[in-house]
């Protein structure tokens, strides 16, 4: 425990969640489509753009190579793109892991890119090599130098077949993002499936790339010359739509949530049905409601690429578990270490034994309010779900987390009945 004055999330628990909210654009759509810009000198607009921290540092990184552009009510419109080059001050690139999205247009257009190492969580080793050895498929000469990755392909990149050692998200988009403008076809096999990299294909096709079977997997990517701006909207959030869909269940609530894709859900969707949750889909399509009145068994859950389970839901299930009957195994099979959440969750008074990537949660365990501490994006959204559950008052700290990645997920759960606030820092003792 340490005296420190910072803002946290205060929450009452035990409120059921009903009404309905709308779900914001994808922020892991949002970087890729933001870093797109750097491929035309032609004004673009992206809409449907989460307000996110995340989604603020790439603009400023943008615009440190070349790229303006305004971010007001949902839209990013880029007026136009200067000389572009250069590479952002390494503090920067170290913010956030899409960082590293610049270097894959820059290759592409100027024949040289340079990115400092990329930050983002902390949840695993998180390596390089799947983008490092596309963009030398594609003709690129790599070096690193004190931690900085610079490449260089001065006659131009060519078309290549590139086999990934592993369906990374990133990576495939940074190689989509430079194969656009290679000479010749590319192909991408065992490339990510996610519905975001479909979402940067199609705006990389509305600028004119010829890009076919984006979300499977082997991408086609056949080189144009030049490519123009284009105007984009944005899929909604499936993370941001996992996590609210949680909520609901883990207060036995009865919720809807509008303007979602519920195929790019349906591992989590199964999974509610099978622990008992009645999941209804609108007669559109586009909406998903939740009502968590029955009573809740345990289930296994594996995290894997796109289309299982999302490895960005894990943490929120795992909340979750801890309230349904019977024992559940939660397995993560993508980041070797995503786990900092299970201590944390242990103070509500959750019954989880230590399993390395597969916790054993032993539920129903009731849970009191606790003072608590986020250490990524998800595992504070996890935190959010079991104060959700807990009686009487906790305080969740590492509020920034949450921010880089949910453009207003309190707000959301107020307006679903949730008793939450976020308080500005007060001189006390935090966890
Ligand atoms: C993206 C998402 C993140 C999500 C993750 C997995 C963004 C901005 N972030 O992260 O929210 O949790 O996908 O769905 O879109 N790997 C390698 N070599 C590489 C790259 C990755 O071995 O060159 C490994 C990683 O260590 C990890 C696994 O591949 O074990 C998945 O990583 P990856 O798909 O690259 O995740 P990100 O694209 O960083």
């Amino acid at each position: 425990m340490s005296a420190v004055a910072e803002s946290f999330l205060r929450i009452t628990g035990l409120r059921r969640l009903t009404g309905e909210v709308t779900v914001n654009g994808a922020k892991n759509a949002a970087l890729p489509c933001l870093a797109a810009a750097l491929l035309s000198d032609e004004p673009s607009r992206l809409t449907r753009v989460p307000d996110i921290e995340d989604v603020r540092r790439l603009i400023d990184i943008l615009t440190f190579v070349g790229v303006d552009s305004e971010f007001a009510g949902g839209e990013v419109f880029i007026s136009h793109t200067r000389e572009c080059g250069g590479a952002p001050p390494d503090e920067l690139a170290a913010a956030l892991r899409a960082s590293f999205l610049i270097m894959g247009p820059l290759l592409a257009r100027t024949g040289q890119a340079s990115c400092g190492a990329p930050g983002g969580d902390v949840i695993g080793a998180r390596p390089l090599d799947v983008h490092l050895a596309g963009f030398r498929a594609l003709g690129a000469q790599i070096e690193t130098v004190g931690g900085r990755t610079i490449a260089r392909a001065p006659r131009g990149l060519c078309g290549a077949t590139i086999v990934l050692d592993y369906p990374s998200v990133l990576g495939t988009e940074n190689l989509l993002l430079a194969a656009v403008l290679a000479e010749g076809r590319t192909q991408i096999v065992n490339a990510a499936m996610e519905p975001e990299i479909t979402c940067l294909a199609d705006m990389l096709n509305g600028m004119g790339a010829r890009i076919s079977n984006a979300g499977q997997h082997t991408i086609t990517i056949d080189g144009v010359e030049r490519l123009s701006g284009a105007e984009h909207e944005l899929i909604p959030d499936r993370i941001e739509t996992g996590t609210l869909l949680i909520s609901a269940a883990a207060t036995r609530g009865d919720v809807c949530l509008r303007g979602v894709h519920p195929e790019h859900n349906e591992a989590l969707l199964a999974k509610l049905a099978e622990i008992g949750v009645d999941v209804r889909l609108g007669p559109n399509q586009l909406d998903i409601r939740v009502d968590a009145d029955a009573a809740l068994y345990a289930t296994n859950v594996q995290a894997l690429p796109f289309p299982g389970f999302a490895t960005d839901l894990q943490a929120p299930i795992t909340a979750l578990l801890t309230q349904v009957q019977g024992t559940s195994i939660v397995h993560e099979r993508v980041f070797e270490n995503r786990m900092q959440h299970l201590d944390e969750l242990r103070k509500f008074g959750a019954n989880i034994i230590a399993g390395g990537a597969a916790p054993v949660i032993i539920g129903p365990t009731p849970f009191s309010g606790a003072m608590v501490r986020g250490s990524d994006i998800r595992g504070t959204a996890a935190l959010i779900v079991a104060a959700l559950a807990a009686a009487g008052e906790s305080r969740i700290y590492g509020v920034e987390h949450l921010a880089r990645g949910y453009a207003d997920l309190p707000g959301q759960l107020r307006a679903l009945g949730a008793d939450i606030e976020q308080l500005p820092g007060l001189d006390t003792l935090s966890p």
